[in-house]
């Protein structure tokens, strides 16, 4: 097979997967990644699976997102000029990106010793971007690898841990929560700042906050994601701790009581089943969240 994905020989510490760390790729031109192909593969999936906006700040309201005025395809024909800002989502419900998105995982997992198990949940999102836009400081829950394709970025990345950055209730999950967080520009003293252009990757791991400074040209990325047992396990405690803080009962750091946090997975696998019931009873997630978790459904994104 083609090597796709190349981890140069001591890259990887035995942080891996909680420090970021650069590798190199060679997807650059491949043809599923032109402008005209992610027009048309846009125009092709539902509003559901593709965001877009106009220019934002690194501390961005998210009420305040400004919007372009454009279609899916009209942005990516007209990023050059539009300056905007756009993810395509869940890119491997198209089974060319798909096998993409595998065959690179399974080759970065074949050189980082096994500490990515068999990459589950594996997700694929597509960033096209117009000169000089900005990504605000957000997190994301899963491990993720950016592989820079056209046009260059500069990523700022904090340890999620440290609580000078972001608070452990900024960092809990709820349906419709907004990913954007609060940014400072001294963050960046005690951040890691990665400059990638095409060829380059950079790992980012499990909750770490992040925001990314364009370059002077149109940018492309192709974002891999996978989890882990240990990131599941996480993210589940994370979504009953947001739930547990909202009804008045502010946790311990995960971790600190360790049983308690396996019943705590386990009722989130109770109430994850019960949850999807009702969204497919009533056939959208957005009525499925306000009717269980309440407020307004058009929150839910
Ligand atoms: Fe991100």
């Amino acid at each position: 097979m083609t090597d796709l994905i190349k981890i140069e020989a001591g890259t990887v510490g035995s942080e891996m997967p909680t420090k970021t760390f650069r590798l190199r790729h060679a997807l650059s031109n491949h043809p599923l990644f032109t402008l005209d192909r992610l027009a048309r593969f846009a125009a092709s999936l539902p509003p559901e699976q593709v965001e877009f906006n106009g220019p934002v700040q690194p501390n961005q309201d998210p009420t305040l997102t400004p919007q372009n005025g454009l279609s899916a395809e009209e942005t990516v024909r007209r990023i050059e000029d539009c300056q905007s800002w756009m993810v395509i989502k869940n890119c491997e419900t198209d089974p060319e990106y798909k096998a993409l998105l595998d065959a690179c995982l399974d080759q970065v997992a074949a050189q980082t010793g096994g500490v990515m198990g068999s990459a589950e949940n594996r997700q694929a999102f597509i960033f096209v971007t117009s000169p000089n836009n900005v990504v605000p400081l957000h997190m994301d829950p899963e491990y993720n690898f950016l592989l820079q394709l056209r046009g260059s970025k500069r990523m700022s990345i904090f340890d999620h841990k440290n609580s000078g950055i972001v608070s452990e209730e900024q960092l809990e999950l709820y349906p419709g929560k907004h990913r954007n967080l609060l940014y400072q520009e001294d963050f960046e003293a005690v951040g890691t700042q990665q400059h990638i252009e095409p060829g380059d990757s950079i790992f980012v791991p499990l909750f770490d906050p992040h925001w990314v400074q364009n370059g002077p040209e149109v940018s492309v990325s192709f974002s891999i994601t996978w989890h882990t047992a240990h990131s599941l396990r996480m993210v589940k405690l994370s979504y009953v701790n947001a739930w547990l803080r909202r009804i008045g009962m502010p946790q311990a750091h995960v971790g600190t009581y360790p049983v308690i946090d396996t019943i705590k997975v386990a009722a989130y696998d109770v109430a994850r089943f019960g949850y999807d019931l009702v969204k497919r009873l009533l056939g959208s997630r957005k009525r499925a969240v306000a009717l269980v978790f309440g407020g307004d459904v058009t929150a839910a994104t």
